[in-house]
């Protein structure tokens, strides 16, 4: 290669790191003060209203925002729709049959479509329902920064690729977090997100019945807890059955570390962490400290908010649908379009 090629490759990659660097930068607290000043109370509103409609639909939402911002960053790509051109994120591994709750999101949508139309991104939807799910629970309040584009397109590739399964172990799961900058704390403390909220049957019967491929439950679980989850979820159970996460579902406190203290953690990637002498501490800390816990939580969430793909985007209309493209531009698929917009 010349030395010129070089070179200018190296421009390249350096013009690309700078619009990711832009891009996260950009976002701050009160984006949308001008623009749609009642933003985060509408947000708010719906939430509460979820809440009690369904008290678990707060935890499914706040969900989102890991699945979103883990799959090329945060900006509300989980929530399109598949078309006959792009097989969409809701059916990877991860999601189908477990994603909940999008409803929700589109109910904020038509609430924010109503009073400052085509202002308020659906990525940014994610991130203040996130934070209001956990404060409307009991959780810390935190400001967040605004100011996300949503995505031309989706992936469920890149989601089966990426995001971890309920099997994983503690090494793995360092490992992925690490790819994101977030340290170890902020695993142990994300995880504790599992302090509210539910999971299938289907994400714990290798765990009760055949850990390993032994034939044998993880040993890790505490043995009337295990009874509890035998009774659950027998072995000829309909998989979508589901148990809480922790003692105390519906409130987002550090019961869930105290849970997996004494082995009664529900997921075997929730039980992991106190297994693994790389996490235990944080586990035994956090179960004693509700404060650290807390700080770490929040710092955690506006550190996976951050996340930013630098791609092109806009402000969706329906978080279901990328908007409405010139008639010239119909024939082409949205990745075509991503091209072109660079
Ligand atoms: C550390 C890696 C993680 C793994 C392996 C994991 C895996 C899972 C699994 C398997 C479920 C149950 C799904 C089902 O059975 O249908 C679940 C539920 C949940 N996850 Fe995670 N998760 C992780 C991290 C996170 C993070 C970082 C958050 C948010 C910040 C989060 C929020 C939730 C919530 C709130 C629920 C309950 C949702 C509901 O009740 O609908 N998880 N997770």
């Amino acid at each position: 290669m010349s030395m010129n090629m070089n070179m200018a490759l190296f421009l390249m990659f350096l013009v690309l790191h700078i619009a990711w660097l832009v891009a996260s930068s950009d976002l701050r607290a009160g984006f949308y003060s001008k623009t749609c000043p009642k933003a985060e109370v509408i947000v708010r509103d719906v939430m509460k209203k979820a809440l009690m409609r369904e008290a678990r639909s707060v935890a499914s939402v706040m969900r989102f925002q890991f699945h979103d911002c883990f799959v090329n960053g945060c900006d509300g790509s989980m929530l399109l729709d598949d078309t006959a051109t792009m097989l969409g994120e809701k059916m990877a591994l991860s999601n189908i049959n477990s994603l909940r709750s999008y409803k929700v999101v589109d109910q904020v949508k038509q609430a924010l479509e109503k009073d400052c139309p085509g202002v308020v991104s659906c990525a940014d939807i994610i991130i203040m329902a996130s934070r209001d799910a956990v404060a409307l629970t009991g959780g810390p309040e935190w400001e967040v920064r605004l100011g996300r584009l949503d995505s031309l397109s989706a992936s469920q590739e890149d989601s089966n690729n990426i995001m971890p399964s309920p099997r994983a172990n503690a090494s793995s799961l360092i490992d992925l977090f690490q790819k994101y900058n977030l340290s170890v704390k902020d695993l142990v403390a994300l995880s504790g997100s599992h302090s509210i909220g539910q999971g299938r049957c289907f994400s714990i019967m290798f765990r009760l019945y055949n850990q390993s491929g032994t034939g044998r439950p993880d040993p890790a679980i505490d043995p009337s807890y295990r009874q509890e989850l035998n009774r659950i979820c027998p072995l000829d159970v309909d998989q979508n059955v589901t148990g809480n996460l922790d003692s105390t579902p519906l409130v987002f406190d550090n019961q869930y570390f105290k849970d997996l203290v004494a082995g009664r953690g529900f997921l075997n990637s929730d039980q992991t962490l106190f297994t693994s002498p790389h996490t235990r501490e944080f586990v035994r800390l956090f179960s004693r400290r509700q404060t650290e816990f807390f700080k770490a939580f929040v710092e955690g969430m506006l550190k996976m908010g951050d996340l930013q793909s630098g791609r092109p985007g806009e402000v969706r209309t329906n978080c279901r649908f990328v908007n409405a493209r010139p008639a010239n531009l119909l024939l082409q698929s949205p990745r075509d379009m991503e091209s072109n917009d660079k």
